[in-house]
């Protein structure tokens, strides 16, 4: 489907991004909500999009039928001549009807709140693995690498059966998949091996099933309910979106209370506060900042303004999740909101399927944190930390702790 160029896109403002060194969500979001809910912004990849900051319009546009989600390869449209007409690099985001329900149906018992509620002896295991490691390496020591990343990555490798040790392959080019609304062609490439990668895992997979997700779709497959494309889906779902929102997510948790003295006090003299701060967290941090690109596929009016079919828009859940009209007091991280309605795990038929892997990963995270390290600290200045600026979604490259 083609990017439609509008009227509207000379007017059009220059995407809202975080001021580089920062989390975010941007400045902009505040006066975009108030004055101009749907924005036309120019992306740093050429294309122009419908920018939506309200809450009530993005909790409906998620779950909108009207809108398709594209995938990398089809939008924006490949500049003539340059398309390289490879294979389809679609996740479970951008599938739809009964292929999406039939993929869905497959892999939602492993996602179900009842499996994952069995998995967490194994989960918090995990954790403490990875800190003991990570505390007998001595201080200071980086969070990121030590504990954040690791962390979602081997739950998921352990759940999915993606082998953790060919992270150094996959790791950089899930991250520029992940990066692709800033650095289109980058993305698409990396996309391509990804695809690659994972086809060949599932003939391993095929010669040598394990007790794990990917063997299961396969042997599903070999049954005849699912193709070898839904599989390779599935896994590239995996790889993009299966642990680094988790990643971010943990990380600029942790600097947010290590920032926050007072909530984190709060937080260590009530661990019944833990759920509500876990879904405040979501709520506050940007991390599903500008991630979900849709199409109208018809003609939309949208308070008042005019959306051709082909167009992009892109539903905020970043700027929903700040909206005073549901969230009072948006800008304050507390401890004690309720209800506490974010969009974070998006809504409708493509809501988040991980939902609840995430929230257990981020409670066992936090739980472990606090009760290994009771004078968890910042070892550099907040100024001083390294920001991953070429992405929407912020978080710290490193995070320098000690205790
Ligand atoms: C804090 C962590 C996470 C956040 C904030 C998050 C957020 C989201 C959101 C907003 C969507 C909907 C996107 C859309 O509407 O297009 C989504 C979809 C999805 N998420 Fe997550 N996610 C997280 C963790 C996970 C984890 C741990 C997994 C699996 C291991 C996962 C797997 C998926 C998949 C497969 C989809 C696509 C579902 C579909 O299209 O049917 N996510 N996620």
């Amino acid at each position: 489907m083609n990017d439609v160029t509008t009227a509207a896109d000379h007017s059009a403002r220059a995407f809202p991004l975080a001021p580089p060194g920062t989390m975010g969500p941007p400045r902009e979001y505040d006066v975009l909500r108030r004055e101009c809910p749907i924005a036309r912004v120019r992306l740093p990849i050429g294309a122009s999009a419908w920018y939506v900051t309200r809450y009530d319009d993005v909790r409906m546009l998620l779950a909108d039928p009207r809108l398709v989600r594209p995938t990398i390869d089809s939008w924006p449209a490949p500049v003539e001549g340059t398309d390289p007409a490879g294979p389809e690099l679609v996740t479970m985001m951008e599938l739809e009807g009964p292929r999406h329900a039939a993929l869905r149906r497959a892999v939602a018992p492993a996602f179900s709140a009842r499996t994952v509620r069995r998995q967490v002896p194994r989960i918090r295991r995990l954790a403490e693995q990875l800190l003991d490691h990570f505390e007998a390496a001595g201080q200071p020591g980086d969070l990121v690498g030590g504990f954040a990343e690791p962390f979602p990555l081997r739950v998921v490798c352990d759940l999915v059966g993606i082998p953790y040790e060919e992270r150094d392959f996959y790791l950089p080019l899930a991250d520029a998949a992940l990066g692709a609304l800033l650095t289109l062609e980058h993305g698409r490439a990396a996309t391509v091996r990804l695809r690659d990668y994972l086809a060949e895992l599932i003939q391993r997979k095929r010669r040598e099933p394990a007790a794990d997700l990917l063997s299961d779709l396969v042997r599903r497959q070999d049954a005849g309910e699912l193709t070898v494309e839904d599989v390779i889906t599935f896994g590239l779902s995996m790889l993009v979106g299966g642990y680094r929102t988790s990643t971010m997510f943990i990380a600029d948790a942790a600097v947010v209370l290590l920032t926050h003295p007072g909530v984190l006090a709060a937080l260590r003299a009530d661990r019944e506060l833990l759920p509500y701060a876990v879904e405040e967290l979501l709520r506050y941090l940007p991390v599903m900042n500008g991630s979900v690109v849709l199409l109208a596929t018809e003609h939309l009016i949208l308070r008042g303004r005019s959306i051709r079919a082909g167009e992009a828009v892109l539903p905020v859940i970043a700027a929903a999740n700040r909206d005073a009209s549901v969230f009072p007091d948006p800008d304050r991280l507390g401890l004690h909101r309720a209800p506490n309605p974010h969009l974070s795990f998006g809504r409708g038929v493509h809501n988040c399927v991980g939902m609840h892997l995430a929230r257990l990963e981020l409670t066992v995270a936090l739980t472990a944190l606090l009760n290994r390290f009771p004078r968890l600290r910042l070892a550099v200045a907040e100024h001083e930390l390294p920001w991953e600026d070429d992405s929407p979604s912020k978080s710290p490259t490193s995070l320098p702790v000690c205790w």
